[in-house]
C-alpha cells in the first residue's frame, strides 16, 4: 500500500506485473481530484487512452464528460476517474480474469488513498469486479448497493450507449439518481456550486 498519490502514481507507471506492459503506450493509472467523493470505474483503457495516459478520453469520454456535466460533475473539479486494469488489453478485448487479479491491486490502493463515499462502476466489467460477480447491468443499473460503508452504483457504459443510443435515456436517469445520492451523502462535491450562488 503506497501512502500517497506520487508514490502509487511512480509505481504504477512502471507496473510489469502481467503481459499487458508489453503492449501498452502509456499505463492509465488515473484522473481527478485527491478529497473526490465520487469515484468512477471503467473497464480498461482503449486506444486514445493509451495514446494519451488518460482514462475515458475517447468517443466515450466525450460521452461520459457530457452526462457528467449535465449533473455537475467534472474530473477537473469533483471527482475520480480509475480503471480496472490500466492497461490496454490488445484489441479493446475484456480484460482476462488474471489481468483483472494482478491489476486490481491498484485500485484498491486508490480507493484507500481516496476514500470515496461513492463508486459508480461503467459497464457490466467493472459493475461484476467491483458489486458482485452476478450483476447484470441492464436489469441493476441505477440501483445502489452498500459494501464496506460505501454506496456503490453501476451504470451503462457510454461505449455501450454509443453503440445502442436508445440507452441514453436510462443512461442519464442513473446519473440523475446519482446526484440525488450525492446531495443525500456528500459533503463537497457540489460545495463549490453553493458556494457560488
Ligand atoms: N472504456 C473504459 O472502460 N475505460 C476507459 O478509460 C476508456 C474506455
Amino acid at each position: 500500500m503506497y501512502q500517497t498519490w506520487e508514490e502509487l502514481h511512480t509505481a504504477c507507471l512502471a507496473c510489469r506485473k502481467c503481459a499487458l506492459c508489453q503492449t501498452r503506450l502509456h499505463v492509465v493509472v488515473g484522473v481527478g481530484v485527491p478529497d473526490a467523493e465520487v469515484m468512477f470505474i471503467g473497464e480498461g483503457p482503449g486506444e486514445n487512452e493509451d495514446l494519451q495516459g488518460e482514462p475515458f478520453v475517447g468517443r466515450a469520454g466525450v460521452l461520459l464528460d457530457k452526462m457528467l456535466l449535465a449533473v455537475d460533475l467534472d474530473r477537473k473539479k469533483n471527482i475520480y476517474i480509475a480503471n480496472i486494469v490500466k492497461c490496454r488489453p490488445p484489441h479493446n478485448r475484456d480484460p482476462k480474469p488474471e489481468e483483472q487479479e494482478l491489476c486490481i491491486g491498484w485500485l484498491r490502493n486508490q480507493v484507500k488513498l481516496l476514500r470515496p463515499k461513492i463508486i459508480v462502476c461503467l459497464g457490466r466489467i467493472a459493475a461484476m469486479r467491483i458489486i458482485k460477480p452476478d450483476f447484470r447491468v441492464t436489469r441493476e443499473h441505477g440501483l445502489f448497493f452498500e459494501k464496506n460503508g460505501v454506496l456503490m452504483m453501476a451504470t451503462l457504459h457510454p461505449a455501450a450507449v454509443l453503440r445502442n443510443p436508445s440507452q441514453k435515456p436510462d443512461a442519464f436517469n442513473d446519473y440523475l439518481l446519482l446526484r440525488d445520492k450525492i446531495k443525500e451523502v456528500c459533503t463537497h462535491t457540489y460545495e463549490q456550486e453553493t458556494l457560488c450562488r
